[in-house]
């Protein structure tokens, strides 16, 4: 049997910058992030420049990424899913603001990690100024984006952005303002976008390196995730100078009325941790918490383990983290980290 031709790509929008407005060309600051259909994002960009494919679009949610949802995740990992069933999509380009974009990346990578991304690229990409802008980037990143999803190569969760590929369990927004905002990690990016085409430093994983499950194999979290789901309570507490345990007490305290099922701790360096802060931490470890230790550093990750029994997240950013906790919570895996 022949190799089957893809044609389609899936375009889905989320909000963010690229679909901000500002009242003025010039402000490229006090904008309203999410104002702007994904379609219309879409018919803005010049035909000759997009890849032979046909772009379909959908408009997931419209949202301002720093209030991102749970629930926004849900509807995303489904939409994803259905499309990469359909033999015929190449791949899907998802529209997002950038503050968040890390963590959903994350998300897609871990519970989409059985659900053909292992063939097919989901690829992220935002813009750091509004569609309103005199010099918007969004359509050039949309552009690469499309270039990317449509490339043969590609696979796996993917950020497309200033003209770099990024890997999901890398990548990590390094800048509050610049258009390059985005960074890979202490292994550089994937990949860059030049003049239409991807040019690939490394090839993604297969599968990605997903922490919780192999490709093909682990929950299947789309079906999982249809519905209601109890997501389990994982909040992320931070260790500094003059750190004290009045935080994890103060969780500790409401945890009857409000829930806590796991804490991720923003360590120092390699994520160790303030000796008041890690007593109370070790007191909610005892009390059924499960406590992960993750390293605050922007790069690098934990190395060797340290004595103590709270386990390290394997390198995660405190962020990720919290995600890989609470899906492992979710999937009703104990307190050891796999
Ligand atoms: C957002 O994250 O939705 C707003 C900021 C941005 O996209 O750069």
């Amino acid at each position: 049997m022949g190799q089957t031709f893809r044609k389609k790509l899936v375009l889905l929008g989320t909000g963010g910058t690229i679909a901000g407005l500002a009242t003025a060309a010039h402000d490229n600051v006090g904008y309203k992030a999410a104002q702007v259909g994904v379609a219309e994002l879409l018919e803005a960009l010049p035909k000759a420049l997009r890849p032979q494919a046909s772009v379909l679009s959908e408009q997931v949610a419209q949202v301002d990424s720093k209030d991102m949802g749970l629930d926004v995740w849900q509807a995303l990992a489904q939409r994803c899913a259905f499309w990469m069933a359909d033999p015929e999509v190449a791949g899907v380009i998802v529209t997002h603001g950038t503050d968040t974009m890390e963590e959903t990346a994350y998300f897609l990578h871990e519970v989409l990690a059985g659900s053909g991304v292992a063939h097919k690229p989901v690829v992220l990409t935002g813009a750091m100024r509004p569609a309103s802008s005199l010099t918007p980037d969004g359509p050039q990143n949309m552009l690469d984006a499309l270039v990317v999803a449509a490339d043969p190569r590609a696979r796996g969760v993917l950020v497309v952005f200033g003209g770099t590929i990024h890997g999901a369990p890398d990548v990590q927004k390094v800048h509050a303002y610049r258009q390059d905002a985005f960074g890979g990690g202490e292994d550089g990016p994937l990949g860059r976008v030049e003049e239409g085409a991807a040019a690939w430093v490394r090839p993604p994983a297969i599968g990605g390196a997903s922490l919780l499950t192999e490709a093909g194999q682990g929950p299947d979290w789309p079906s999982l995730l249809q519905g209601p789901v109890a997501w389990p309570r994982v909040e992320i507490v931070s260790s500094h100078a003059g750190a004290s345990p009045w935080m994890v007490d103060a969780l500790l305290a409401q945890r009857a009325s409000h829930g806590l099922d796991g804490i991720v701790v923003a360590g120092t360096g390699n994520a160790s941790v303030h000796a008041a802060l890690e007593a109370a931490l070790l007191k909610a470890h005892e009390d059924g918490v499960v406590v992960w230790r993750a390293s605050r550093c922007g790069s690098g990750h934990t190395v060797g383990r340290l004595d103590t029994p709270l386990p390290d997240a394997g390198g995660l950013s405190p962020v990720k983290a919290r995600i890989a906790l609470m899906l492992h919570l979710l999937a009703g895996q104990g307190r050891s980290r796999p």
